[in-house]
């Protein structure tokens, strides 16, 4: 079934989009009947992508399966009732009392039979892209070894369910801390089950192995068309303390909250967008679209003033507070930017920049179903921008339906217990290919909870606190949840396809409106 879906969407949009696009251009009523064929035509031509998905809703998520151990942490307080006390309090303090004791073990539910777990959302299909380089070849450790002429800052080991690091480098503020931290969470979650492994990591923004013949796997935050290194969740699902940024879990709730107290139609009717300009050329592109005396391309765009948000604690960043326009633009800084998953959660449409670099979610987002594809050159992007915004303020249910569409993804795909179920396959998918036996490389030293959280204080200690595991795995007995086959060479074709041809569509429309407004 999957295969024949796979092969529709070769003719399928084609035709659809063609017989559509003679359609005189009156107000723009051309783009939008092109705009439902290319709904329909994404319908079926995604059929087999989004089937994980499908039978996704059907089995929805609960919050028990994210990582946030509620009980543990009402447990662990014991009889001081009040909030705040740390749910390992003790650990700086006593060496040889480990959380693992600290923590009670999750009820299990005596004699239930286990239920099949469901399948993965279908971005995890990715995994086996990610990995396929090595597919036929394994890794060896001279291909580990070999990683390190990129100058990766460490090197994670996991033995027997502990995890060793060995550092070559230092890494930008403590994102190496919460990449850590997040590992050792996985192994706590899944207790015995991630196998031994042996991985070589940079914490850098920009992927840089390129395809040679024989390439050492190399994890990072990002990954490019171009490049082979591999994502791995990035450290601000457990929270980036010096942005004030919290951890995912608490921060999307809180995101989402306050979605329910805004809707849609009351909120700006404009595009908006906050952040550091100082990165890469599309964000100094992107303020030039900011609205000016001569023209007002529908962008309200801020540039973040680094040096007071310092001083204030990143106070007037709070990302859950930032949901207040109809329209919000992602564009990439250096690299991926971290930001996308709060804009994705906002229920705003996102207008998405022209991406070149994917996270490990990323590539499960399709243009015009989760988010609205921006041009990433110069005054293009601000008519990309301005008929973004016209077109969705135009029609309302239809814009409505694509935010909603994201902050669904954001919700039920990229939940913690999502993000940990990837690290899991990703990382059981390339221990598979290892051709030897990892052992602890020389300088390596374990980490354990105790050890990470020593001497913290602040937000890195709250932000750890908020997001340990119990030891028990606190997923109440739920596995991980099964991984998607690998794409066909078809399926990985069409689906390539079939997003160029949306993307096409939507600058067609662009065209043909700044054309009609020329004329
Ligand atoms: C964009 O325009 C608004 C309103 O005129 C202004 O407050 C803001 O500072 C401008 N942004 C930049 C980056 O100049
Ligand atoms: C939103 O998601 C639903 C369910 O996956 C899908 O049927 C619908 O077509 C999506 N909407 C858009 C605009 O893609």
């Amino acid at each position: 079934m999957e295969a024949a879906a796979a092969k529709a969407p070769r003719q399928l949009p084609r035709a659809r989009l063609a017989a559509a696009a003679p359609c005189p251009a009156v107000n723009g009523g051309c783009g939008v009947l092109v705009f439902f064929a290319a709904l329909v035509a994404g319908a079926i031509v995604s059929a087999c992508w989004m089937s994980a998905s499908a039978r996704l809703q059907v089995t929805p998520i609960t919050p028990a399966a994210t990582a946030i151990p509620t009980k543990a942490r009402n447990a662990a307080k014991g009889p001081d009732p009040a909030p705040g006390p740390p749910r390992f309090a003790g650990v700086a303090t006593s060496t040889n009392q480990t959380p693992h004791e600290l923590l009670p073990p999750a009820p299990s539910p005596a004699g239930a039979a286990a239920p099949a777990p469901r399948e993965c959302p279908a971005y995890f299909r990715w995994i086996h892209e990610d990995l396929r380089p090595w597919r036929d070849t394994g890794v060896t450790l001279d291909a580990v070894e070999r990683a390190r002429r990129y100058a990766p800052k460490f090197r994670i080991t996991v033995v027997a369910g502990r995890l060793y690091v060995a550092r070559y480098g230092r890494c930008f503020q403590t994102r190496d801390v919460f990449t850590q931290w997040g590992i050792l969470q996985l192994l706590r979650r899944y207790p015995g089950r991630v196998p031994d492994l042996d991985l070589m990591f940079d914490c850098e923004d920009l992927p840089v192995v390129g395809a040679a013949d024989q390439p050492p796997p190399l994890f990072r935050y990002c990954g490019s068309e171009a490049t082979l290194d591999i994502p791995l969740p990035d450290w601000s699902f457990w929270g980036w303390p010096e942005l004030n940024i919290k951890p995912w879990e608490a921060l999307r709730r809180e995101i989402e909250e306050g979605n329910a107290m805004a809707s849609w139609t009351d909120r700006a009717p404009y595009a908006y967008w906050k952040g550091n300009p100082n990165v890469g050329a599309g964000r100094r592109f992107l303020l030039r679209c900011n609205a000016s005396g001569e023209r007002d391309w529908n962008a309200r765009i801020y540039a973040q003033d680094w040096g007071k948000e310092l001083r204030r604690g990143f106070r007037e960043s709070d990302l859950s507070k930032q949901c207040t326009h109809r329209y919000k633009v992602y564009i990439e800084g250096r690299g991926w930017s971290v930001s996308e998953k709060y804009i994705l959660a906002c229920d705003s449409v996102a207008l998405m920049v022209r991406p070149r670099f994917h996270d490990f979610f990323s590539r499960g987002l399709a243009p015009l179903r989760h988010y609205w594809p921006v041009r990433d050159r110069g005054a293009a992007m601000c008519r990309s921008i301005k008929f973004a915004v016209d077109w969705g303020n135009a029609h309302p249910d239809k814009a409505r339906e694509i935010g909603r569409n994201a902050s669904r993804f954001v919700r039920e795909e990229l939940a913690m217990g999502r993000v940990y179920d990837y690290m899991f396959h990703l990382l059981a998918e390339y221990a598979r290919l290892l051709r030897y036996r990892p052992a602890v490389p020389p300088g390596a030293a374990e980490v354990t909870v105790e050890s990470m959280a020593r001497g913290r204080r602040g937000l890195e200690r709250q932000f750890m606190m908020d997001t340990v595991v119990a030891a028990d795995g606190g997923a109440v007995g739920e596995g991980p949840c099964r991984l998607p086959p690998p794409f066909s060479a078809q399926e990985l074709e069409a689906l390539r396809r079939e997003r160029a041809e949306v993307v096409r569509q939507v600058e067609a429309w662009e065209d043909h409106s700044a054309d009609t407004r020329r004329a």
